[in-house]
């Protein structure tokens, strides 16, 4: 058997009790023995400021160096005002640059929006998206993954308090690993 493939968690909630940080702890709980999942932090990034493309700030390179590491991007995220919140777009960026030098290109990834809110961040998802197209991210079609009414998902443990979800998040996984098996840049 192969060894597992690694998978980079961004989460975009930075908040202590971040529902969508519970749902990548969940994740990582789930996942299948094929995918090793962690989360890759991206709260102590600076804002990016392309002055410090030759000498970066310390946590701008090992951020790089984590990402650089991962065969695999999966971004668990909240919608802040119908788009992607700051920190994670700021990640984005950091991770894209300097030019010719991004992190992400051609690293398999998928979506998953998570909010309080009816319509589950689709808004997020999808601005998302556009920017993974740019930077050259497959990101995983189907099954989508906007988790609305997110409220009352989670124990006052953390822990997941909804069956259908946990069976919608286990199909999830299985086709996102797939898609790692499918799009995972090869070693020659
Ligand atoms: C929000 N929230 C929100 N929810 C939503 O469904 N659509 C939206 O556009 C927004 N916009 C928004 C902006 C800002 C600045 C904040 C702080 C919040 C509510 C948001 O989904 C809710 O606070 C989630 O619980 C945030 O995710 P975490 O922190 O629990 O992971």
């Amino acid at each position: 058997m192969s060894s597992p493939c690694n998978v980079a968690i961004l989460v975009g909630s930075l908040r202590k009790d971040s529902l969508n940080r519970k749902l990548a702890l969940t994740l990582i709980a789930l996942a299948p023995p094929s995918l090793r999942l962690s989360i890759l932090e991206i709260g102590d990034l600076p804002l990016y400021n392309q002055d410090w493309e030759a000498d970066p700030p310390q946590p701008v390179v090992d951020f790089k160096q984590g990402l650089a590491a991962a065969d695999a991007v999966l971004f668990v995220t909240p919608e802040y005002n119908r788009s992607v919140p700051a920190p994670l777009k700021n990640a984005i960026d950091v991770g894209s640059r300097p030019y010719g030098q991004s992190a992400w290109n051609g690293k398999p990834g998928a979506v998953i929006t998570l909010s309080p809110g009816a319509i589950g961040g689709f808004g997020a998802n999808h601005h998302l998206r556009q920017s993974l197209v740019f930077l050259n991210v497959p990101v995983l079609q189907q099954p989508e993954a906007y988790i609305g009414n997110a409220g009352s998902l989670f124990t006052p443990q953390g822990e997941l308090a909804n069956d259908s979800t946990r069976a919608f998040l286990e199909k999830f996984l299985q086709a996102f690993a797939q898609w790692v098996d499918r799009n995972a840049p090869r070693q020659a």
